[in-house]
Parts: C-alpha cells; sequence; structure tokens
C-alpha cells in the first residue's frame, strides 16, 4: 500500500486569524482526504510553533507566563481546524514535551558530529518574522520579508555548517526536479541563495528564554526555526524507543507552505536532514498568497478594507463546505490571488447554489414525482453516453490534477461534469417527458443518469467539500463513507429511497449581502479595537485638568523584585529630600541593577495603592512600543531629583 505523509507548516498562534491562514491547511487537507479516498495509507500532520520572543513579550505585556498565554489561541487554532473539517491524524505543538526531547536529541547529534559548533554572531534580528538577516540581506536597513524595522544584535551562538551543505542542495534541486515547484521557487532559491554559496546559520539564541534549552549549554535555547522545523519528525516520534511511525512514513511526501517561508523548507531542513543522515522529503510546494489590494492579506495591514477575512464568521455565514470550495477553488494554484467578499460570494453562488445545488435539487424532486425513488436504468441513448462517459473520465482528470496538487483544476473538471449534467437536463427536457404517458419509460433513464451522475458527484467532491456530498449520498440512501471504487456508473439498482433534502446551498443576493458584511465589518472593527475607539472618544481636557496631576523627576535609589511576580519591581525613589515607595509594571524590561541610578518622570499626587502587598506612592512613567516593549520616560539633560515636568 502507497504512504502518503503529508504536512503543513506548524502556525503561530496569534490569535488574529484570517481567511489566508486556512489556505495551506485547507489543501492539505483536501489532499489528505484525496489519497486516503485512494485507499492509501495517509499521515497528515499539523501545529502550533510557540517559541520564541514575540511570545514571550506578548506574555509578559500581560503579566501572564507564556504558556497561559498561548494555550487559548492554541485551542482557538483547534476549533477553526474542527469547524473546516480539518482531518489531522497528528497536531504537534512545538512545547510538547516530546517535541521538546526529540529538538535536544538533533541538537545534540549535531553538536557531537561537529555540525554545529559554537561562535560569535552578529546580524540584524527582525522580531515579527523571527529572522536574522546580514547587512546585505536588508531592504532599505528594514526586514526584506515583513518591511518592519530590524534590531542590530551581537552574541555568542552555536552555528550550523549550512555552507558545506549548499552544493549538496544544489545538485539534489537538479537531480530531483519533483523536490522544489512550482519551478520559479527554485530560480528564486538558487539566484537569491545558493548561487553565491551559504552563510553558516545561527541556531540558539541568549536573550530569549521561551524556547528550548540547548542540552549541552542551557544559556542557549533553539532558534525558533529549527525547533519549528524539527516538528516534521518529532510528530512520528524520531529518536524516540517507539519510532515506528517514523520508519513507516518518513520521508515526507509532501511539505506544503506558502512561498514567503520556502527559504526555509527547501534550503534549511535539507540541510539538516542531510546533516542527519536523513532521507529528505520527496516534494516542497510553496503556494501563492491570498491578497487585499494586492498585498497580502494579514490582520494587520486590513484595517481600512471592509472585506470580512475572519473565518470563524465566514463559517458561520456561508457555511465549512463554501469557506473550503473557495479557497480550494478560486486562487489559481502556485499564484496569488485577490481575495474580496464579492468574489467569495459569486463563487459560491454560482457555483454550488446554482450549479451543484440546482443539479442535486432538480434530479431528486423529478425523480420523487414521477418515481417515488430512483428509477431504473433504462436504454441509452447517445446523449446519454456522452453523459456517462463524462461521469467515468472525472476521476482521471481530477487524479491528474491532484497529483499536481491542483485543487483548481480539480474542481474545474467536476464542475465541468455538473455544467454538463445540468445541460442534459435542458436538452432531454424530462419535464416534458413527464408530461407523456407513453415517455414515462425514457423519463425513468433519463433521470437514472442523473442520479448516477448527482451519485458519483458527490463521491469525487468527498475530499473537496465535507458536509454537502455526505448529505447528496444519504438523501440518495448511499453509503456516505464511499470511496472512489464507487465511481463507476451503474452502481444504483433502482428503486433507492429518496429523501428530499433542505436546499444546500441557499442562493445568495449577492448585491444585499456585500452591504450587510460591509456594515458588520465595520461595526466589529469598533468593537475589536476599543483601544482606536477609547483614544478618538477621550475628551478634550483643559490646561486646568492637567494641571492637576503632579508630575516629578525622581532618583531610583534602591530597587528588588516584587516576591512572586516577574512582572513588578519595587523601587525606592528620591524625589528633592523625600523617599518613597512605588511598585512598576517594568520587571520584563528592567533588571532591578539597571534600575538604580536612573532619573525617571513619575506621577506623584496618585492615591496610594498596594501591589502584590507592597505599597506604591506613584507611577513611574514608561513609552510603550507596539510589540508591548516598556521603555523609561526620563528627562533629556542631567539634572537633580525633584524637579516638576509640565
Ligand atoms: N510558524 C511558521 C511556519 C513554521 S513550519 C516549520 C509560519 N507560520 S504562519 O502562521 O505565519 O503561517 C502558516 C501558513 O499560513 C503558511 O503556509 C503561510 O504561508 C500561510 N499564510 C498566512 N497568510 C497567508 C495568506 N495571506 N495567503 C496564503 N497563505 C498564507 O510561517
Amino acid at each position: 500500500m502507497n504512504k502518503f505523509y503529508i504536512t503543513t507548516p506548524i502556525y503561530y498562534p496569534s490569535g488574529k486569524w484570517h481567511i489566508g491562514h486556512c489556505y495551506t491547511t485547507v489543501i492539505c487537507d483536501a489532499l489528505a482526504r484525496f489519497h486516503r479516498m485512494k485507499g492509501e495509507d495517509v499521515f497528515f500532520t499539523t501545529g502550533t510553533d510557540e517559541h520564541g520572543q514575540k511570545v514571550e513579550k506578548e506574555a509578559a505585556k500581560r503579566g501572564v507566563s507564556p504558556l497561559e498565554f498561548i494555550t487559548p489561541l492554541v485551542n482557538e487554532m483547534k476549533e477553526m481546524w474542527s469547524l473546516l473539517d480539518i482531518s489531522y491524524d497528528r497536531f504537534v505543538r512545538t512545547t510538547d514535551s516530546a517535541h521538546e526531547e526529540c529538538v535536544k536529541k538533533i541538537y545534540e547529534k549535531l553538536y557531537k558530529s561537529g555540525d554545529i559548533y559554537k561562535a560569535e554572531y552578529e546580524g540584524f534580528y527582525c522580531v515579527p518574522c523571527e529572522s536574522m538577516w546580514t547587512e546585505a540581506q536588508l531592504v532599505d536597513g528594514k526586514c526584506p520579508d515583513c518591511g518592519r524595522e530590524v534590531e542590530k544584535r551581537k552574541e555568542e551562538s552555536y552555528f550550523f555548517r549550512l555552507s558545506k551543505y549548499a552544493p549538496a542542495i544544489l545538485k539534489h534541486y537538479e537531480e530531483n526536479p519533483e523536490f522544489l515547484q512550482p519551478k520559479s521557487r527554485v530560480n528564486e532559491m538558487v539566484n537569491n541563495f545558493l548561487k553565491e554559496g551559504l552563510q553558516d546559520l545561527s541556531v540558539s539564541r541568549t536573550n530569549v528564554k521561551w524556547g528550548v534549552p540547548l542540552p549541552f549549554d542551557e544559556k542557549h535555547t533553539a532558534y525558533v526555526w529549527i525547533d519549528a522545523l524539527l516538528n516534521y519528525v518529532s510528530s512520528l516520534g524520531y529518536l524516540t524507543e517507539d519510532d515506528s511511525l517514523f520508519k513507516r512514513y518518513w520521508a515526507a511526501d509532501l511539505h506544503l507552505m506558502g512561498k514567503e517561508i520556502v527559504r526555509f523548507h527547501a534550503i534549511i531542513w535539507p540541510a539538516i536532514l542531510m546533516a542527519l543522515g536523513l532521507p529528505l522529503p520527496k516534494r516542497n510546494y510553496g503556494h501563492g498568497w491570498l491578497l487585499i489590494g494586492g498585498e497580502k492579506l494579514s490582520k494587520s495591514k486590513e484595517s481600512g478594507s471592509e472585506e470580512l477575512t475572519d473565518p470563524y464568521e465566514l463559517i458561520k455565514r456561508y457555511g465549512a463546505d463554501a469557506v473550503r470550495y473557495f479557497l480550494l477553488r478560486e486562487i489559481p494554484f502556485g499564484s496569488d490571488g485577490e481575495y474580496t467578499n464579492e468574489r467569495f460570494l459569486l463563487r459560491v453562488n454560482a457555483d454550488l447554489a446554482n450549479d451543484f445545488g440546482n443539479l442535486v435539487s432538480r434530479t431528486e424532486a423529478m425523480m420523487l414525482q414521477n418515481f417515488g425513488c430512483v428509477p431504473k436504468r433504462g436504454k441509452e441513448e447517445p446523449l446519454d453516453k456522452e453523459l456517462i462517459g463524462l461521469a467515468e473520465s472525472a476521476f482521471a482528470k481530477v487524479e491528474d490534477a491532484m497529483n499536481r496538487l491542483n485543487a483548481p483544476e480539480a474542481l474545474s473538471a467536476i464542475f465541468a461534469l455538473v455544467s454538463r449534467a445540468n445541460k442534459y437536463i435542458d436538452e432531454t427536457t424530462p419535464w416534458a417527458l413527464a408530461k407523456d404517458p407513453e415517455k414515462k419509460e425514457r423519463l425513468g433513464a433519463v433521470l437514472y443518469n442523473l442520479a448516477e451522475v448527482v451519485r458519483m458527484t458527490a463521491v469525487l467532491l468527498k475530499p473537496f467539500l465535507i458536509n454537502s456530498p455526505a448529505l447528496v449520498l444519504k438523501s440518495l440512501s448511499q453509503d456516505e463513507s464511499a470511496g472512489f471504487e464507487a465511481l463507476k456508473f451503474g452502481l444504483m439498482k433502482g428503486g433507492e429511497k429518496i429523501e428530499k433534502l433542505a436546499p444546500l446551498f441557499p442562493r445568495i443576493d449577492v448585491k444585499k449581502e456585500l452591504q450587510a458584511v460591509a456594515e458588520f465589518v465595520r461595526a466589529n472593527r469598533k468593537k475589536e479595537n476599543p483601544v482606536e475607539k477609547e483614544e478618538s472618544v477621550k475628551e478634550k481636557i483643559s490646561i486646568e485638568d492637567f494641571d492637576r496631576i503632579e508630575l516629578k523627576v525622581g532618583e531610583v535609589v534602591a530597587c528588588e523584585k516584587v516576591k512572586k511576580s516577574e512582572k513588578l519591581l519595587h523601587e525606592t525613589v528620591k524625589i528633592g529630600e523625600e523617599f518613597r515607595s512605588v511598585v512598576s509594571g517594568i520587571g520584563k524590561f528592567y533588571t532591578p541593577e539597571e534600575m538604580i541610578g536612573k532619573k525617571i518622570v513619575l506621577v506623584t499626587n496618585l492615591k496610594p495603592a498596594k501591589l502584590c502587598g507592597v505599597l506604591s506612592e506613584g507611577m513611574i512613567l514608561c513609552a510603550e512600543d507596539e510589540n508591548g516593549v516598556l521603555s523609561l520616560v526620563t528627562p533629556e539633560k542631567a539634572m537633580g531629583s525633584g524637579g516638576s515636568v509640565r
């Protein structure tokens, strides 16, 4: 039996889900289901990428542990996959102890073999992307992937001998054209990275605590990208006592991912596998993006748009099948595709409500009305034979497209059959046949042919849509778990009971719905961004109001951590001749030692309060950046304490 090991990337559980996030996973799910229906031994994995500085900072901002912060977001992600009926066999969290153990063992192995070594390191780090860049790779001094500011960093680090593997990777590309697709990604990798040779890669961090500590040097944690890539083998129990899954499924048959992360999968990952002496994945595919206004769909760039991109809301409004169908059918595979509500609604309306929904409801209604069940197979005329031929040849087209991972093409072959069947209804005019008792036999033959096409279409659609194919099969008294062996014309005997179906995809009034959606998005944006709202409604205050706040320069003369709190520091602040006890939530950003001697700005007339049992008689002012990082507000010129701030 053929095995098929397929993976999605593991997701950053940011909580800001949009329809673009569902793209990779829905395609993988359709492929996994397709191969299972072919009778193959499929293993399909996905998961969450949970370590790194971003998570550490977000958690600190909220005063909770990283795991406490991330777990509800992971659960949200799982819920979304369950709403979309994603049939993964394993969900890997990089915080699972089994995964962490695997990461440690792999680092140990590579350290022992000399593929990992220690050295000093300087570069430019993009916090949101968790990527380190050399100066030459920066674009206008900014991150080449996301265009955001980068931080210059110098640190001691362990390096992986990536440079050693460049020639072998190039050779592998040449000898295995399937390894990296589409072809344009090969050119990208070769021209942008491999041609000039590779530099060794820093694979550990000392400044990121939220990560897997290296077994041979616990000051260092594993670089998040290596940690994440290793999920593809930790999920199979690699280097554990029971590695039967690993033996059964490795090497991966397909790693599917968005084009922005091809570099990690097609260069770093094969090099690590080579260093481990493991076979390489058979195929990597870097798909395109869902765009809004020509830019990659992402929560942060969506602000001005009226497109509804929240997958939960889309599923709630139109159903999981409609969302899956849109993603699988509308975006040309391998290229980018624009996302708009209009395109979504038009596509769902045209194909699912009009073509497929209509074919099913017309066929079943006519059978019920004239026979009360599925009629018997009749004598076939040339027109019938053409339809039957198309139904029987559809699978080969679908299979050919799916072998190339091209779900849009596979669906287009299935919908060509649906359209042909609708046209067949117009050509055979069963409503006219029904009026003439002498044509009852012909009517039966026509409706039988249509019933078989409906049944076969439902089977063909099973990897792509979930609820509707099952409903259709059930309504024809057919086994919902049918595999592709059911794609033979003529399997129904006649006499099958028909259960009347509610419309599978109610027709949408696109114009009205577009207005409703735009209103929903506007109203929701206000709800989602209470900060924005708060800022915009904050009243203007008079100078007298401002005067009521007493601000002074103080000097921190003593500072210690507040017990049992990671976030709070307890400072003694000198203000002129006076000393005050102050508690501030900056423990994640400043050590007590760093605080001593700092001149800070303090609100001195706040009512005193107790925080974690410690008296606080003032509030230290800080600025906060978009990542929640705090920075003390200090007077720009040297001055003593006690001065007022206005
Ligand atoms: N954590 C890394 C992957 C590590 S795998 C060893 C990551 N995560 S992600 O959450 O940012 O992306 C997960 C998947 O969603 C990727 O395949 C990515 O390309 C895809 N998409 C995110 N936004 C997308 C669009 N706007 N359009 C299509 N797919 C996109 O990268």
